[in-house]
């Protein structure tokens, strides 16, 4: 009997993020996903403050049990053009991950800049590495300016950012991440990188339910902790937007590149507005028009219901 095609082996990632209780969840999907083999983590300021930021993901790798040697390292403290302005989202609870507070302290971060890590990963495996940046991009923009030819190695970048045809979330114009450091998000998605946006168009489209959360709330140890990231985020999303559901952006953001067939994705032209007085940080896309196609790759529909399956069964591994 024929072995059949060999799994394809699982790609080498570096999570930039800022937690957040959906980059927390995101990472516990990217640790989780056999698809992905997370080879370290770089923190940068949006949610909270960068010393927050590392903390916080601190937290998260040790929940998941990750190993204490799995690099964890700081990154920029805020935007590469702008003053540092720490979000006022009241969405991630206190401290960013919802009030969750464990009693140990969490790992230190390994020393160095993120930025220099980015450098050494890219360049160690060329036309491999690829980012998976959901926060503001201050850190990959830094990477292509302070390192072009490593950021030339880089297979892509996966940006949970934009919203091409929705409204925004923290104006009406633009989503947080693009808005919290427009200029960065500028100079990725004009860059040669290949980068595939996830925005606001697929993460709104793709709510996690109340009782999705509460049943992985009441399984054992990190799923559980899980779960009740999940459950304070719907119900915080609930008392402001009255829906009891909430878009987990980051995690649809690491199914996209794991499951990329869950979302619909067009190919075309994208940039981000900069100097407008009411469109600050607006992504700006022309999906239409092959000649200025770029290899910018929009993410406009997505399988709900397969992403809260996804996201649930992966999640609920964690008990054990
Ligand atoms: C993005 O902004 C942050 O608050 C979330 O963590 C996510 O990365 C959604 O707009
Ligand atoms: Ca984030």
């Amino acid at each position: 009997m024929s072995a059949g095609p060999a799994p394809a082996p699982p790609l080498p990632v570096v999570v930039d993020c800022d937690p957040g209780v959906d980059d927390a969840i995101a990472l516990l999907l990217a640790l989780a996903s056999p698809e992905l083999r997370v080879r370290g983590v770089t923190a940068v300021a949006g949610n909270v403050g960068l010393p927050e930021a590392v903390r916080n993901a601190g937290h998260v790798l040790d929940l998941a049990g990750v190993p204490a040697d799995l690099p964890l390292v700081a990154g920029l403290a805020g935007p590469i053009a702008r003053t540092a302005r720490v979000a006022d989202e009241p969405m991630h609870g206190a401290g960013g991950l919802g009030g969750l507070r464990p009693a140990v302290p969490p790992r230190a971060p390994a020393p160095g800049h993120a930025v220099d890590f980015l450098a050494r990963q890219a360049l160690a495996d060329p036309g491999e590495l690829t980012l998976l940046a959901i926060g503001p991009l201050s850190n990959v923009a830094a990477l292509l300016v302070r390192h072009p030819d490593a950021a030339a190695a880089l297979r892509g970048v996966v940006v949970m950012g934009g919203a091409a045809r929705a409204q925004g979330n923290i104006t009406p114009a633009a989503e947080y991440n693009f808005h919290a450091d427009p200029e960065a998000a500028r100079l990725v998605l004009e860059s040669d990188l290949a980068v595939r946006v996830v925005g606001l168009d697929v993460t709104r489209a793709a709510l996690f339910p109340l009782e999705a959360a509460e049943r992985l709330a009441a399984l054992p140890g990190t799923a559980g902790a899980a779960g009740a990231l999940l459950r304070g985020f719907v119900l915080r999303y609930r008392a402001r937007y009255g829906t009891p559901a909430v878009p987990v952006h980051d995690a649809l953001a690491v199914a996209a590149l794991t499951h990329p067939h869950l979302l619909g994705w067009e190919r075309g032209w994208a940039t981000v507005e900069c100097a407008g007085e009411f469109t600050r940080g607006a992504l700006v896309t022309d999906l239409r028009t092959p000649e200025r196609a770029r290899r910018t790759d929009v993410a406009l529909t997505v399988d709900a219901a397969a992403f809260t399956a996804l996201l649930t069964e992966r999640l609920a591994g964690y008990a054990g």
